[in-house]
């Protein structure tokens, strides 16, 4: 079984990038196959993974036609760079433009267990191909003031692609990102979002600390870095499992919580 999983977002900085970052790894610990796929001319997640400035080719590349995707995986990784805003433009006027991704990762899909997609901060052509090659949508929900409007239109991108080019496409859920539940706005921004969206929105929020930019020039993984704030991802790789039906991997990502954070040290972390 394979699974593609598409993280988005209706703006920038809301953890997009840090959550696949972290998920991949948090995946790969429990020993699942994991590809990550950079599709953000920022290259930002390519940073993350510390894959060479000069790997090539690239996203950008695959989606250009002019590298199959395998020939583009590094390390488990396809990166991306400038050259992938080049190619989302010369995609934009061909025909079966919103297919060219899930096209090109017709061969490999079924070579990992998991594929996770890193979309950039727009609602545009890389996103909506991100859409179409995915099985399931992962929305990353910044804790503040207008977390609710900004679920509703990425929802509505998902939607678009699932009425039409996807309709297998699912919500696999919406996850609370740099939220310090102390504060009334991240509560705020928790219940509201649990009143329109129920069940979609994943119990564990991911708490804000200055420790993800830290640990980011560091590549380092926040698992590694800051095991105690880490935890958060943990549990949110155990969720999303969970809605996957992928019950033997959950119960072995579930010993990796508790092994992070043993159960009854309910201290709360350093933030
Ligand atoms: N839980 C967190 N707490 C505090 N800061 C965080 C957290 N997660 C990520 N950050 C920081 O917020 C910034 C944006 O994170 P990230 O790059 O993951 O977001 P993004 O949604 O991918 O951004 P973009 O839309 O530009 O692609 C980075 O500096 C990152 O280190
Ligand atoms: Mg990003």
């Amino acid at each position: 079984m394979s699974a593609t999983i598409a993280v988005l977002s209706q703006k920038g900085g809301t953890g997009k990038t840090t959550a696949v970052r972290t998920l991949t790894d948090a995946m790969r610990r429990i020993d699942l196959s994991v590809l990550a796929i950079d599709l953000d001319p920022q290259g930002n997640l390519s940073d993350y993974l510390d894959v060479d400035p000069d790997a090539s080719p690239t996203i950008g590349d695959v989606l250009s036609g002019r590298a199959k995707a395998r020939e583009a995986i590094h390390e488990g990784i396809i990166p991306a760079n400038l050259g992938l805003a080049e190619a989302e433009l010369a995609l934009g006027g061909k025909m079966g433009r919103e297919l060219t991704l899930k096209r090109a990762l017709r061969a490999i899909k079924d070579s990992y267990e998991l594929i996770l997609i890193d979309c950039p901060p727009s609602l545009g052509l890389l996103t909506v191909n991100a859409l179409v090659a995915s099985d399931y949508a992962l929305l990353s929900a910044e804790a503040q003031y207008f977390a609710l409007q900004g679920v509703e239109q990425a929802l509505e991108v998902i939607e678009l692609a699932s009425d039409g080019l996807n309709p297998e496409l699912e919500l696999l859920g919406i996850v609370l990102n740099i939220a310090d539940m102390r504060t009334r706005h991240s509560r705020e921004a928790f219940d509201s979002l649990h009143q329109h969206f129920g069940e979609k929105l994943i119990e564990t929020t991911i708490r804000a600390s200055i420790a993800y930019a830290e640990s980011a020039e560091r590549a380092l993984s926040i698992l590694d870095y800051r095991p105690d704030l880490g935890v958060d991802y943990v549990a949110v790789a155990e969720e999303l499992l969970r809605r996957l039906g992928l019950e033997a991997p959950r119960e072995r990502m579930r010993a990796l919580v508790r092994g992070i954070a043993p159960a009854g040290t309910g201290a709360p972390a350093r933030t």
